[in-house]
């Protein structure tokens, strides 16, 4: 199964990526998880990667159609991925379908989930993260039974340097801009679903699998 995760900063995508990974058995490949990484290791693509996401912009197009590309040639994507903030531009998805044309397979659904601005704001802003297992919390939504410590392995949580207020204004912008011409892009496919994102995890969850057929 292949899927693409669509949507703005903080509507859920990799919440649920992580759920539909471990009951479909198949990849998340977030692009933004693998800049992250490139960035703490402060490897050549990290380096080229950091100023762009400090500034909630985009890194270009040729760096991440290249990760993705490595990345599709591991053994782990045999069954499928989800593809979780890529494609995020018109020119990210046309190389996409050309990558997939070239593999000889198939793109199953889109799938675009919607929040309204103000929950987006709040979702990111109170955004929390362990910095040893990497669990996530949110202080308004799910938060951790003591503040600043993981429930899991009571590691430190922090905050994500894009979660400041002036930079999720400017990656909602950008979004706008930049990835939102692509609901009409698989919507020309007709591969494109919705999700109202709005409600608990679970709920989402539960409308996810029932689209996906379980
Ligand atoms: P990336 O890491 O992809 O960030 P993003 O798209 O801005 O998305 P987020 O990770 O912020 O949000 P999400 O939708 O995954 O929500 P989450 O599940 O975490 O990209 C970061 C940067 O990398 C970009 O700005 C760019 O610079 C670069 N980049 C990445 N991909 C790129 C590409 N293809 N091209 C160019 N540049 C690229 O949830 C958010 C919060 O809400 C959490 O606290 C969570 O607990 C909470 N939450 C989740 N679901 C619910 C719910 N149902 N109810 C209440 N709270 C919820």
């Amino acid at each position: 199964m292949i899927l693409i995760f669509l949507g703005a900063p903080g509507v859920g995508k990799g919440t649920q990526a992580k759920l539909i990974m471990k009951k479909y058995q198949i990849p998340q490949i977030s692009t933004g998880d693998i800049l992250r990484d490139a960035v703490r290791n402060n490897t050549p693509l990290g380096q080229k990667a950091q100023d762009y996401m400090n500034k909630g912009l985009l890194v270009p197009d040729e760096v991440v159609i290249g990760i993705i590309e490595e990345r599709f040639k591991e053994s782990s994507c045999k069954s499928g991925f989800i593809l979780d903030g890529f494609p995020r531009t018109i020119p990210q998805a046309e190389s996409l379908d050309k990558v997939l044309d070239k593999l000889d397979i198939r793109l199953d659904q889109a799938i675009n989930f919607e929040v309204e601005k103000e929950i987006l704001i709040k979702r990111l802003s109170g955004r929390r993260l362990c910095k040893n297992c990497g669990q996530m919390y949110n202080i308004y939504f799910n938060a951790p039974s003591r503040e600043g410590i993981c429930d899991q392995c009571e590691g430190e949580l922090f905050q994500r340097k894009d979660d400041t207020l002036e930079t999720i204004q400017e990656r909602l912008h950008v979004y706008q801009v930049q990835t939102e011409p692509l609901i009409e892009y698989y919507q020309s496919k007709k591969k494109l679903a919705t999700i109202a994102a709005d409600k608990d995890q679970d709920t989402i969850f539960n409308q996810l699998c029932n689209l996906l057929g379980n």
